[in-house]
């Protein structure tokens, strides 16, 4: 049974509206990274951190999946194979468009999370810094999002489907991030077959066997129906 595993990025989320990161106007040439995406910075100024993390849900209520969103979901429903799908995002946009199967290797700003005792619930719409914790009552909760120097979600599964892979595709990544950007190789390794849908090439666009340039809302639903097509 063939076995694709997807890789998504911010990219991908860009024609519903959401910002990327490492753009000229992206969100990391507004805000600074150690500000408010870091466990120091949480430490620092929690109010900063918490309002970030609320504009961006904020956010995110407001687009709607696209094409290429829609085009992964209909993958994994008419696909005979298996469809594995890892995203770096923390939108919802897939589980919108009918993906079942999300990983949130990022985590997720529909999630909140306690620092103290690791309780995880859903992320009101307005986090406040000190919300107590549902589960043991202190005031500790965070947003349930990967920091820059926190292990990703789910790398032992990631790493388990990646060396079963026949096929890895990475959607609007720009490469520029670890464990992320070395899962390209990782598929290689196992002998799968490689393809980067982008703009154009990313930091690691040279490890993939075949680029699809272009919009992902065009780029991956012609895709989705070659593969569909058999
Ligand atoms: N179609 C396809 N690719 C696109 C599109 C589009 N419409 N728009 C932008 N891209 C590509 C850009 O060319 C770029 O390579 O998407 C990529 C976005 O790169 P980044 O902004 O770096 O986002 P991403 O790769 O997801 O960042 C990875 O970095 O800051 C951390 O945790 C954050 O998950 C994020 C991680």
């Amino acid at each position: 049974m063939t076995k694709i595993v997807i890789l998504t990025g911010a990219g991908i989320s860009a024609e519903s509206g959401l910002e990327t990161f490492r753009a000229e106007d992206g969100l990391w040439a507004q805000h600074r990274v150690e500000d408010v995406a870091t466990p120091e910075g949480f430490a620092r100024d929690p109010r900063l951190v918490v309002d970030f993390y609320n504009a961006r849900r904020a956010q995110a209520a407001t687009v709607a999946p696209n094409p290429a969103h829609q085009a992964l979901a209909r993958l994994e429903a008419s696909f005979d194979g298996e469809v594995v799908l890892i995203t770096q995002n923390v939108d919802d946009l897939h589980e919108q468009a009918g993906s079942a199967r999300v990983m949130h290797m990022h985590g997720a700003l529909k999630g909140a999370l306690c620092a103290a005792c690791d309780h995880r619930w859903p992320a009101p719409m307005v986090m406040q810094p000190g919300d107590p914790c549902p589960a043991c009552g202190a005031s500790a909760a965070r947003p349930d999002i990967v920091w820059f120097g926190e292990m990703p979600y789910d790398m032992e599964v990631i790493f388990d489907h990646l060396s079963g892979a026949d096929i890895f595709v990475a959607i609007g990544t720009s490469g520029n991030v670890y464990p992320a950007a070395g899962f390209v190789a990782e598929a290689r390794r196992a002998g799968a077959h490689t393809i980067e849908f982008n703009l154009e090439r990313s930091a690691v666009g040279n490890q993939f066997a075949e680029h699809r340039t272009g919009s992902a809302s065009q780029t991956v639903p012609a895709w989705v129906d070659e593969v569909l097509r058999g």
